[in-house]
This record gives structure tokens, C-alpha cells and sequence, in this order.
């Protein structure tokens, strides 16, 4: 009866009837990154058979609900399920709860999140500690750059090292996804535009960003698979404070960045205000938030990524990429 009466209602309000809930799933520990319980983490996967799809994954690493199986009319990608909106995200919480068409973690493997965002939007020098490492003046605006979206790649793929670069490097990211379009968006209403958060790794060659090209960035930035992002979209309701998050990079164990996205300049609401100043955001448009100190360039001495290092990148509550270079 309960579920009728919820079924009658609009989508809204039957949504923000389950915001406090974010309860169903237990786990709140995984490899060491502490999880809110009940967090939706949406996910891009294909199985030997089929793919992709879309699924629920219940933790970092576990088992994953077919969405497309446990409702056929919803779209098999991504951007399309995000340009449906709430109403696809009503779906989604309903197969959470519905227990069914869960395939074993075994059987799935996970695709990027959104493998063909519209665009990437990235900001540079955007954590304080960062600034300092480099003895530059905080910026006061942000410093917005973009990587090509065919950079993108999955959480456990390989990062292919280009023979054209001998600098390439990691910078570990929070990356937000729009859920809805909009321009010239109020910093009031921007968590509205914002679907969930992920974890990115800005791959970088700095020979390519800083001394050739003329110094734009966009090839640096942009080789085939220097973008991996996942494991999941973790839906906003899940993350109460995006600003509170602790945030590490290693490279083949070894801890090179370690900070609290607490040390962001420019944060979540305000990025999305100053971009859609200039540019209409789209559903599936991924941003990447600037990363903490402790890239590899800045070292000294400098130390650059090589074929078989393994980084993995985190942040607390969203969960780890692990990328082997090759
Ligand atoms: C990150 O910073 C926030 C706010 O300062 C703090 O509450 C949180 O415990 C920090 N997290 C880590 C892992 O240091």
C-alpha cells in the first residue's frame, strides 16, 4: 500500500521522501577508505556477454544490480540515463531496494563511468597546499582548462605511456558529473546541476603541457587514456560534504599525495557558477577539481611514471582507481 501511495506521488517529492535513507546497503569500510553506508554508486559495466549496461555497484568492489535488466527501458548508456534524470535516478533507487538482478562481481567488468562526457572541464592550481609546493600566488579566479573527452578510461585500465613522452605523470582529482543543463547557474542552485562525484586522474606529460605546444596544455593533457575516472558515480545525496574528503595518489604503494579536498580554492558550487558563465553544462559533463601537492614533476627530483608502475588514486567515501601503466 505504502509503495502505491509513493508510486502516485511526483517524482520529486518521492525523491527527496528518500534522501535521509541512504541506508540500504551496509559496509562502511573497504581497503582502508571509509564509506557512508548506502552511498548509489553508479556504474558502467559490460559482462563477458553484453555490454555495457548500467548498474549499481554496491561497494567499491562489490557485486553490481543491472539496472537495464531490472527495468529494459532505460537507456544502456550513461549520458543518456543522466539526460532521462530524476526520474531515471527514481529507478535506480527502487532496484536498490528491490534486491534483485544482482550479478556476482566476478561476472562484471567495470567501463569509465561515462566513457563520452561532452567535455571535460578541468581547474588548475586549485588546492592551496599545491600553490604553496610551487611557490605561485593563490589564483583569484579559476584557471580553467580542458582535456579532449576521448582521454577517458575505465578505473582499472592501462594507462598506454606514449613513446612522444618522457615526463608523464599523475595528479589524483574529485571529478563532479552534471545531471542537469544549465548556464549562467546561481551558486545557490548549483548542487541542483550535479549528479555525484567520482575519483579522476589528471595523467599529464609535462613536456607536452609546459614546454612544447607553445605551452597550451590541451596535448599534454589529452594522449589516449590519460583520463581514468570511477569506479562509480557516488550520487550527491551520499556525499553530505565534498569538501571534507581526504584525497591520496600512490604509485606502486608508495604514498605520493596525500591531502584533504578541504584545501580546494575554488569548490564544487562555485566552479559550477563560474564556467556555466561562458558555457551552457550539458548532462554527463565531467568536471575535475584540481589536484593536492606531490605530482611528480615538483618532486626533487622529479619522478615520472614508467611502463609497469601501478597508481592507484583515492578519496574517502567514493572509493580507488587503480591504473597499470604500459
Ligand atoms: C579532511 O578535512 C575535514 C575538514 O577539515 C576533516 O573533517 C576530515 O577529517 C579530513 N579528512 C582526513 C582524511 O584527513
Amino acid at each position: 500500500m505504502l509503495v502505491l501511495v509513493l508510486r502516485a506521488l511526483p517524482v520529486s517529492l518521492r525523491l527527496s521522501w528518500r534522501l535521509p535513507g541512504c541506508t540500504s546497503w551496509g559496509g562502511t569500510q573497504s581497503r582502508g577508505i571509509s564509506y557512508l553506508a548506502g552511498a548509489m554508486r553508479l556504474v558502467q559495466f559490460q559482462t563477458s556477454s553484453d555490454g555495457p549496461r548500467i548498474g549499481l555497484e554496491e561497494k567499491d568492489g562489490g557485486n553490481v544490480i543491472d539496472l537495464n535488466a531490472f527495468d529494459p527501458s532505460l537507456p544502456r548508456r550513461m549520458r543518456e540515463f543522466l539526460e532521462v534524470g530524476d526520474a531515471a535516478l527514481a529507478v535506480a533507487r527502487r532496484a536498490q531496494e528491490s534486491g534483485q538482478h544482482i550479478l556476482p562481481r566476478a561476472q562484471v567488468t567495470l567501463l569509465a563511468p561515462i566513457p563520452n562526457p561532452g567535455k571535460v572541464i578541468c581547474v588548475g592550481l586549485n588546492y592551496a597546499d599545491h600553490c604553496q609546493e610551487q611557490n605561485v600566488k593563490i589564483p583569484e579566479e579559476p584557471i580553467i582548462f580542458s582535456k579532449f573527452p576521448s582521454s577517458v578510461t575505465g578505473p582499472y585500465d592501462e594507462i598506454i605511456h606514449p613513446a612522444e613522452s618522457q615526463e608523464v605523470d599523475w595528479e589524483v582529482e574529485l571529478a563532479f558529473v552534471i545531471g542537469k543543463k544549465g548556464t549562467h547557474i546561481k551558486e545557490s542552485a548549483a548542487m541542483d546541476h550535479i549528479v555525484g562525484f567520482m575519483v579522476a586522474n589528471d595523467v599529464s606529460a609535462r613536456d607536452w603541457q609546459m614546454k612544447r605546444n607553445g605551452k597550451q596544455w590541451i596535448l599534454g593533457k589529452s594522449f589516449d587514456t590519460f583520463c581514468p575516472l570511477g569506479p562509480a558515480i557516488v550520487t550527491k545525496d551520499c556525499v553530505p560534504d565534498p569538501h571534507k574528503l581526504g584525497i591520496r595518489c600512490k604509485v606502486n604503494g608508495e604514498l605520493v599525495q596525500d591531502s584533504n579536498t578541504s584545501q580546494m580554492i575554488f569548490k564544487t558550487q562555485a566552479l559550477v557558477t563560474w564556467v556555466s558563465q561562458f558555457i551552457t553544462l550539458y548532462p554527463g559533463d565531467v568536471f575535475l577539481t584540481g589536484t593536492p601537492p606531490g605530482t611528480g614533476v615538483f618532486r626533487k627530483p622529479p619522478m615520472f611514471l614508467k611502463r609497469g608502475d601501478v597508481v592507484q588514486c583515492e578519496i574517502d567515501q567514493l572509493g580507488a582507481l587503480r591504473n597499470k601503466v604500459i
